[in-house]
């Protein structure tokens, strides 16, 4: 009689949690899915060749932790949070003092939890791009 009690128990526990998860989605369905899991395509065209659209490679390249929801964001915002600054400032595309070199620096170098990335996974060019884009505090 005791474990049908506790089988009972846990029957709800399990059914209540899957009712909560359906309930924040739209009309029953599943929730929508974070940002950094919805990241831009690849663009299209050859990936050495200069010219390339920085704010789509910021995505699809950086984005799986650089979006919002992302490991890489949300290490920065303890660390932006930590040293004073809001915390929308772990967003690398909201910040206003990288330079394009500090940011080739830490893609090619790594830096402490990020890993660094290869020319393969980032031509030079695609990063030019990505760095043009995010370094709004110039060279
Ligand atoms: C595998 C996850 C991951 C990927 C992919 C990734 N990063 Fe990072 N990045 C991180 C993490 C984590 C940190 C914070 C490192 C730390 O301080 O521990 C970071 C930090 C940085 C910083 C330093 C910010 C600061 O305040 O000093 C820059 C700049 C940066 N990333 C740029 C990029 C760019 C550009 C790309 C794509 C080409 C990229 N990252 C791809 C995880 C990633």
């Amino acid at each position: 009689m005791r474990r049908l009690e506790i089988m009972a128990l846990v029957a709800t526990m399990v059914a209540g949690s899957g009712a909560a998860v359906l309930a924040q989605g739209p009309a029953g369905g599943p929730p929508p899915p974070p940002p950094y899991q919805t990241r831009a395509q690849m663009p299209p065209g050859d990936r050495v060749a200069a010219g390339r659209n920085g704010a789509a490679l910021f995505s699809n390249r950086c984005g799986v932790c650089h979006l919002a929801g992302g490991m890489g964001t949300n290490l920065l915002t303890k660390q932006r949070l930590a040293a004073g600054f809001a915390p929308d400032s772990a967003l690398l595309a909201n910040r206003t003092d990288l330079t394009r070199g500090y940011v080739k620096a830490v893609v090619r170098n790594g830096k402490m939890a990020m890993p660094r990335l290869s020319r393969v996974e980032v031509t030079d060019a695609e990063l030019d791009a990505i760095a043009r884009y995010l370094g709004k505090a110039g060279e």
